[in-house]
């Protein structure tokens, strides 16, 4: 019989050989193609960051004005896809829209399917990185019944993206630049992040030679679980439903309790046994837009800070190495701007969309590409002969 090495979760096995992103999970250490989370955090804006990860070199002017240039230009989407998001319920999970119409766009694109032609593939790339945006906005917009937004080619990446959330006909919002700034940092900090679940979901369904539309929406549908992106909405609910910083020992009691499924939200991780680099970065981010936007006091800032604090010190959380993660602090920063909790996993899920692509791509590239075919350790039953219905 074949004998085969048995890793359920994929805890120690590498699954694939890249270049892409590095993380040090001892030394909280995450590198974006060499270059420290932080520094692009505070250094370099998404677009950039993009470019880098897509092309493994940070761009000259020309290569940069060029590219944005070309995301610009992608997007809008086809005027048809509006019948497709007006068929959703209204209170449909914007998730669930975004899951639906990103998997739509290759009934839209024929001319960017052909895996197998460079050109195609780029164009591909381009229009997803470009209309995501728009597909979270316009999934919102539909959820609380307003008008779709088109895009404005004058915008930055994140302007353009706020503009389109909270813009209406008989009102431009007015995009403050500082909050484009937080907005364009949560994008990059969400960037990639190696092999985690969704990437390797969309490394998975590329593997067969599915087409990128289909490969993203995959990568889209497996981010929205709770364990994954969609900690971040679970998160501020969670830190809601503690309320008061005196509640807190009830709650670090029930994540403790091996009997209680209650976790800590935005805490721990597979491979960060130290703090998340990102959570770092994130925490003074929405220190600075509290302070922009004038909130002091935030009942759930004070919650989060005060929880995180307990937690470090806390015998259990110290023991197993379990850390603030990126998901703690950035619903404080969307929850200011004025997003609801349903918008937080979208917003991962564009943020994300360049380090799928990325990933498939280098995948793609890769001549010794196989596809993905895990075998299994079998316990079922053994040979037996069927037996009709009346012997049963
Ligand atoms: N609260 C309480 N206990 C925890 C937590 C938590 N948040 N996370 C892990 N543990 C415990 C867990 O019970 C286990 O204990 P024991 O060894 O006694 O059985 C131990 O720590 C190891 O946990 P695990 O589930 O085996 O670890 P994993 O690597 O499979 O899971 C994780 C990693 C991120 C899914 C998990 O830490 C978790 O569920 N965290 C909460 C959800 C979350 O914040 N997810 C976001 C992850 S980061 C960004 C992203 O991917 O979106």
């Amino acid at each position: 019989a074949d004998v085969f090495t048995y890793d359920p979760g994929f805890t120690s096995t590498a699954a694939c050989e890249s270049a892409i992103t590095y993380i040090d999970g001892d030394k909280g250490e995450l590198l974006y193609r060499g270059y420290p989370i932080d520094q692009l955090a505070e250094k370099s804006h998404y677009l950039e960051v993009c470019y880098l990860l897509l092309n493994g070199e940070l761009p000259s002017r020309q290569q940069m004005e060029d590219f944005e240039y070309r995301i610009t230009r992608h997007t809008m989407l086809h005027e048809q896809i509006q019948y497709f998001f007006r068929g959703f319920r209204r209170d449909a999970h914007p998730m669930a829209t975004m899951v639906g119409v990103v998997g739509a766009l290759s009934s839209f694109y024929h001319d960017s399917l052909d895996i197998n032609d460079p050109w195609q593939r780029e164009v591909a790339s381009m229009r997803l990185i470009a209309k995501l945006p728009t597909i979270a906005a316009w999934a919102y917009k539909y959820s609380i019944g307003q008008p779709f937004v088109y895009p404005r080619n004058e915008l930055s990446y994140a302007e353009n993206f706020l503009h389109m959330c909270f813009s209406v006909p008989a009102e431009p919002y007015h995009v403050e630049p500082a909050l484009a700034k937080a907005m364009d940092r949560i994008f990059t900090l969400h960037a990639d992040h190696e092999q985690n679940a969704s990437t390797s979901t969309v490394r998975l369904a590329g593997s067969s030679g599915a087409n990128p539309f289909a490969c993203i929406a995959a990568g889209i549908a497996c981010l929205w679980g709770p364990a994954h992106g969609g900690a971040n909405q679970a998160c501020l609910e969670m830190l809601r439903q503690i309320g008061t910083v005196d509640r807190i020992p009830e709650f670090i009691a029930r994540a403790k309790d091996k009997n209680d499924p209650f976790r800590l939200m935005g805490f721990g991780h597979r491979v960060y046994k130290n703090f998340d680099p990102r959570a770092k970065v994130m925490k003074e981010s929405a220190d600075e837009v509290l302070e922009l936007l004038g909130i002091h006091n935030n009942p759930t800032l004070q919650v989060a800070k005060e929880l995180e604090r307990i937690a470090l010190h806390d015998e259990y959380f110290v023991s197993k190495k379990l850390y603030p993660n990126v998901d703690f602090y950035s619903g404080i920063i969307l929850e200011a701007m004025g997003f609801p909790t349903s918008m937080f996993t979208p917003i991962f899920a564009l943020s994300r969309t360049v380090g799928w692509i990325s990933q498939w791509k280098e995948m793609i590239g890769d001549p010794t590409g196989k596809i993905g075919r895990p075998r299994q350790l079998y316990t079922g039953a053994t040979f037996r002969d069927y037996v009709d219905v009346d012997a049963r």
